[in-house]
């Protein structure tokens, strides 16, 4: 009881875990370690757009929002912020599912483009993503990710700003969901196995 009084915080954190649906979560990046990776970002992007004609940030939902509203925060330079969901259909063709962007209403042709996404595990949401962001004929396009599993990463893409790597286990809170839950969660959690 007095150790709890005393130090309550180590007490929370060691035991943090939340369930959600069926599954079990233990939390493995706390909040200050996300917000600690997301200003080494910020401060990179800082100092190599410090130059730029008002670049367009274009962040990918659901999953980005919050580490969006973080980072941007710290952003210094004049800036433009756009969202973009990639939508999944079926196609009229016999190729079955097709993905597109929607919600691309801003000017990119001749701009400076940075993607802001929340994780990228295989990278074939970010190819779908870069394929689609070519026709629109930006300068430049950068991207940023506030995770990344090495393990699960196999696309050639180069990957210009990361905040963090982690495992490749399945984790949620900060924007991340399980079955559309969990995005509110402040700190993340990995599930547990
Ligand atoms: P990728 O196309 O395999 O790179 O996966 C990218 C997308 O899958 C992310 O933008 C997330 O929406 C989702 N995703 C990947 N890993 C996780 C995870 O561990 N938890 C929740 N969503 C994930
Ligand atoms: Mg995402």
């Amino acid at each position: 009881m007095f150790i709890w009084l005393c130090r309550p915080w180590k007490i929370t954190i060691n035991m943090k875990q939340v369930k959600l649906k069926d599954k079990v979560f233990e939390v493995s990046i706390p909040s200050d370690k996300i917000q600690h990776a997301i200003t080494g970002i910020a401060h990179k992007i800082n100092q190599d757009y410090k130059n730029k004609k008002i670049p367009l940030f274009i962040s990918i939902l659901n999953g980005s929002f919050m580490f969006t509203a973080d980072l941007l925060k710290q952003i210094n330079f004049d800036c433009e912020i756009t969202f973009l969901k990639l939508s999944s259909y079926r196609g009229t063709s016999t190729t079955g599912s097709v993905k597109q962007l929607i919600g691309v209403n801003e000017k990119i042709s001749g701009r400076d483009v940075i993607v802001l996404e929340d994780i990228v595990d295989t990278g074939i949401t970010l190819e779908q993503i870069i394929k689609e962001l070519k026709k629109f004929g930006a300068t430049s396009v950068k991207i940023t990710t506030l995770l990344l599993k090495p393990e699960a990463y196999n696309k050639d893409i180069g990957i210009d700003y990361v905040g963090m790597e982690i495992p490749n286990d399945f984790i949620v809170g900060y924007g991340l969901d399980y079955d559309g839950l969990g995005r509110n969660l402040p700190d993340i959690y990995t599930l547990k196995s």
